[in-house]
């Protein structure tokens, strides 16, 4: 059977994540890993093929730039820091590779077009590392707010991602950089958020959102967020709001409260192992199927193989490009109206 080439552009952590997905997928191989440091990227190496062994170990790069050239990769998975991501993006599809791009996509929407349209003019597919976009459990709530009776029509979604991080990932991350991760806790959680809240409304746009930064921390003053809230305001008398922080316990819920009842996911981002499709209606709960409990079906797992399989269907789809520009698009809104101290109109 044939199979998608992928190439890892850095030694990032979320990278093993997806060394596991590309592995259990079925349709996919890694082939090549760069990092700015040989040493790193044979390190890297080592340590999954330990893990999760590929029959070919993938080849060690010393350079971005060499791993684009080689002739052994057909898609990029970028896990480069937000702030770095555009150039290599661009880059990689000049190369006619495909981008698997990780989220908060691009440091601005403007960005975030630049990418895409590169994609587009090479015929290579882009997509963002959204893994929960490719789990299950999305099919079962869609169908229980399709039934016309459970929720009803619409009229509230909320939802929180937030964990309590240590000294160290305040001194250290890439999160609270500003020059890596601009936008700090909206970009790295808050984009699930709103990629839930436009989801669940079929990709309509707010009218006008408004953020609030209730905390800043970071390597250089101002710092970034670390706590941030926003209200997304769409036609029709439909809103949303979500909580994201640094500084908050680990939670990860999403509610879609109607005129006839409720929907809650506990688990929405990152499903709790046993739990990957589980949620609960009204007080009732819908249990998980557990079939997709197993590598082979979990979420990051679905994500690989539906990327690869749209790669070999020849075709590009056009909808994951605008997924990710429209959450980059109300993000970047949430956080110009943080930084006015105001609402922001779209
Ligand atoms: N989709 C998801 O579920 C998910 C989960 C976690 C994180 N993420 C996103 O993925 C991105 C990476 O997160 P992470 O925690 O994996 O990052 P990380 O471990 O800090 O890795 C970032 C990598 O970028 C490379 N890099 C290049 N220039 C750099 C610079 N100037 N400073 C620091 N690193 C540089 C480094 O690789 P080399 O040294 O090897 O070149 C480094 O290993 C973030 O944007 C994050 O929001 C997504």
């Amino acid at each position: 059977m044939k199979k998608l080439r992928f190439g890892i552009l850095s030694t990032a952590n979320i990278g093993r994540k997806d060394w596991k997905a590309i592995f259990h997928s079925g349709n996919s191989i890694v082939t090549a890993v760069a990092s700015r440091d040989l040493g790193r990227s044979r390190k890297f190496i080592q340590e999954c093929q330990a893990e999760t062994p590929f029959e070919n170990p993938p080849e060690a790069f010393g350079s971005y730039d060499g791993l684009l050239a080689s002739k052994n990769v057909d898609a990029i998975y970028i896990p480069l820091p937000t702030g770095l991501r555009k150039e290599w993006v661009v880059r990689a599809a000049e190369s006619a590779k495909h981008v698997l791009c990780e989220k908060p996509c691009a440091a601005s929407a403007a960005g975030l077009e630049e990418m895409i349209s590169a994609c587009r003019k090479n015929h290579v597919q882009f997509m963002d590392g959204v893994m929960f976009m490719h789990n299950r459990r999305l099919d079962q709530v869609c169908a229980v707010l399709n039934d016309g009776t459970s929720v009803g029509q619409v009229k509230r979604i909320t939802s929180q991602f937030s964990f309590a991080c240590s000294e160290e990932f305040f001194r250290a991350d890439i999160r609270v950089d500003d020059a890596l991760e601009p936008h700090g806790c909206l970009g790295d959680l808050g984009w699930y958020c709103i990629r839930f809240a436009l989801w669940t409304v079929n990709w309509q746009m707010p009218r006008r959102v408004e953020g609030r930064i209730l905390s800043r921390a970071g390597k250089k003053p101002p710092g970034v967020p670390v706590e941030f809230s926003a209200e997304l305001f769409f036609d029709g008398g439909v809103s949303s709001g979500f909580y994201c922080s640094f500084l908050t316990a680990f939670r990860q819920w999403a509610d879609i409260s109607g005129a006839k009842g409720y929907l809650r996911v506990p688990d929405f981002v990152g499903p709790v192992v046993g739990n990957e499709t589980a949620f609960e209606v009204n007080n009732r709960s819908v249990p998980s199927d557990h079939s997709a409990d197993r590598p082979s079906t979990a979420q990051e797992t679905n994500m690989i193989r539906n990327f690869a399989n749209q790669v070999f269907s020849g075709k590009l789809n056009e909808e994951w490009p605008m997924w990710a520009l429209k959450t980059q698009q109300v993000q970047d809104a949430c956080f110009q109206s943080a930084l006015a101290d105001s609402e922001s109109c779209l």
